[in-house]
């Protein structure tokens, strides 16, 4: 067997084709989407990640602006700029690129998002509506994850999925997300005794650690459903997942490329909760 390929480049742009329709229609009615990104300081990493949430933008009609300020800026500094975007009308959803520099308070700065605006879904309402159940803001890459999931068309109800990965932004909002569907969840982390014990059993893997090489062929279930979280550059340059791809493709039965499956998929759905936060 060899593992299909979960093409997260096509299926973003299936929903970004529907952002479109959708961005036009809420233009036709006077309101265009507004997306403020703030990016404090220069992590080579995060203002990658910022261009392609522009270029998603500007492809279907939303309006975007990146708010950069430098690596020193207090904490007082970032407060205010999103307390200025909260009050600005042709804003509608406000992101602040983690991580944040060291000596920021992170957790008070994402608090300070209007959750009305919080597309990222990190304000402490959304979590805690996503931990019952139901969210307005689904945080961006679990959520794009079950897109993937949904357009396999596979049924998760009393399955075995298991969670590679604690993060606030993705192992434990995918968790939820997956116990939503009625999957059996359980959460490791990269200290989990005998993870393969774990990880043999599951029908969905979600691999979100940020180890190359963390999941390997023997680690997989015959057919599983892998989904690959990592991103890490490699000595000589290469962007590598946390899966062995080589041993994982000939075992799983479905799997993510990296690059070009779960991170288009995280942009996709950063537009489509923006384009909810204007109504649309
Ligand atoms: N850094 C890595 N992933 C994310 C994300 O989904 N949102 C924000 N704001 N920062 C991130």
């Amino acid at each position: 067997m060899t593992a299909q390929r979960i093409d997260g480049k096509a299926l973003a742009d299936q929903v970004l084709s529907e952002c479109r329709a959708r961005a036009d229609a809420l233009a036709t009615r006077g309101t265009r989407p507004g997306l403020a990104v703030v990016l404090v300081g220069d992590n080579p990493a995060s203002r990658a990640y910022v261009r392609n949430k522009v270029r998603a933008c500007g492809a279907v009609g939303v309006h975007s602006e990146v708010i950069e300020l430098p690596a020193s800026a207090s904490q007082a500094e970032v407060v205010e700029v999103v307390r200025r975007l909260n009050v600005d009308p042709s804003i509608h959803g406000i992101l602040v690129q983690l991580p944040l520099p060291a000596g920021l308070d992170e957790p008070a700065i994402l608090a300070e998002v209007m959750a009305a605006k919080d597309v990222d879904g990190f304000h402490a309402l959304n979590r805690g509506d996503l931990f019952s159940g139901h969210t307005r803001f689904p945080p961006c890459t679990p959520a794009g994850m079950m897109r993937m999931l949904d357009s396999i068309d596979v049924p998760l109800r009393g399955r075995e999925a298991v969670v590679i990965g604690r993060s606030n932004t993705v192992g434990k909002p995918m968790a939820l997300l997956l116990l939503g569907r009625d999957a059996t969840v359980t959460v490791c982390t990269s200290k989990t005794v005998d993870l393969a014990a774990h990880t043999r059993r599951a029908d969905v893997l979600v691999v979100a650690v940020g180890r190359p090489g963390l999941v390997t062929g023997d680690m997989v279930k015959p057919g599983a459903i892998v989904l690959d979280v990592g991103i890490n550059r490699t000595d000589d340059g290469r962007l590598v997942g946390d899966v062995d791809f080589a041993s994982v493709e000939p075992v799983a039965g479905y799997l993510t490329p990296v690059p070009g499956g779960v991170g288009p998929m995280t942009v996709a759905m950063l537009v489509v909760n923006t384009i909810a936060a204007a109504g649309g």
